[in-house]
């Protein structure tokens, strides 16, 4: 996901990119992003710790930005249009900050905004009562005015510090705000239900590309993208829209169905799988059906064979849910 930022950032013409980190995956980031230049960017990691909220994240960027206007990216927000139209609208001698809006069935979910003639009037964080059913998409382009107003900020009811108060703040203090509504879909993929979501909407976009090994042409029916030193043994059956990475071996007794993405690494096989994202490094060899799933890098579904007593053996990582 953090990827596809980097994409849009990169598209709209910033390769000088500072990735906020927390404490969770820290290292994992850094040893897949580098220094940045495998994805045609210049990486700072700035180191945040604690999450105490996303006007903290941006506070802890402060020397990295000085007196630059910059953009803020969510990394667990994917858009199909990305933001070159938002970024080159934002006018920094007019505005001190320009938001992305689109307008959402759930406004409680979201900071939503008032707007007045494209000017914004108010923001609201998750309001009870919204003012309005558009939402902040989770970019936004800032001047350093916002600076001295994360500074002032107090916690929130969620024990957060908020940039949508931050921007409040600004026009309380007589900044002008520019809105920029986005089309195309916007997906805040930060639950695993909205991962899963964001899965579908990323494969209704992709073009059929096979660089890997199809043993038998009748295994793939749609849309399918296979990656380097992929293997589809004969006997296997892809549906798609279906994303499989590279060094991936989906054996002859497996069914790959629409809207499923697999990662690097993996072996597939018996298992019908439909609707899901397998991250990559999987193992997936239970004759059982998967669907609307997420499985977790390394994450394994064998067979519980010939040990007694028979069952359901699992071992399942911290946050995880099993339907079964
Ligand atoms: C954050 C922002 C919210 C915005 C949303 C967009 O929410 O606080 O204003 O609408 O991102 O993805 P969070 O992901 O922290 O719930």
């Amino acid at each position: 996901m953090i990827e596809y930022a980097l994409e849009d950032l990169c598209a709209a013409g910033i390769t000088d990119i500072g990735i906020v980190l927390g404490n969770k995956g820290r290292t994992a980031i850094q040893e897949h992003f580098g220094d940045g230049n495998d994805f045609g960017v210049d990486i700072t990691y700035i180191v945040q710790g604690e999450p105490l909220g996303l006007a903290h994240a941006v506070g802890c960027t402060r020397d990295f930005v000085g007196d630059d206007p910059f953009v803020v990216y969510l990394g667990d927000d994917l858009m199909k249009e990305g933001i070159t139209d938002l970024v080159s609208d934002f006018d920094p001698e007019t505005h001190a900050a320009g938001i992305g809006l689109q307008e959402v069935d759930e406004p409680s979910r979201y900071g939503i905004v008032d707007v007045t003639d494209g000017e914004v009037v108010d923001l609201v964080e998750k309001p009870d009562d919204p003012p309005s059913s558009f939402a902040l998409i989770g970019v936004y382009v800032f001047t350093p005015e916002i600076f001295p107003q994360i500074e002032s900020l107090e916690q929130s009811w969620r024990g957060e510090l908020e940039i949508t108060d931050a921007i409040r703040g600004l026009i309380d203090d007589g900044h002008s705000v520019q809105s920029h509504v986005v089309h195309g879909w916007w997906k805040d993929a930060g639950k695993p239900e909205d991962i899963l979501h964001a899965n579908r909407l990323v494969l209704d976009d992709i073009d059929h590309d096979v660089r890997g090994n199809v043993t038998d042409e009748d295994s793939l029916a749609g849309r399918v993208v296979l990656g380097e030193g992929s293997v589809i043994e004969a006997g296997a059956v892809i549906r798609g829209p279906v994303s499989i990475g590279e060094n991936t071996r989906i054996g002859g007794d497996a069914y790959v169905g629409p809207y499923t993405s697999i990662g690097d690494d993996s072996m597939i096989d018996n298992v019908h799988i439909e609707a899901s994202v397998v991250i990559g490094e999987n193992k997936i060899t239970a004759e059982r059906t998967i669907v609307d799933s997420l499985l977790g890098e390394q994450a394994m579904i064998t067979t519980n064979d010939d040990r007694r007593p028979t069952g359901d053996r699992i071992v399942v990582g911290q946050n995880s849910t099993l339907e079964l």
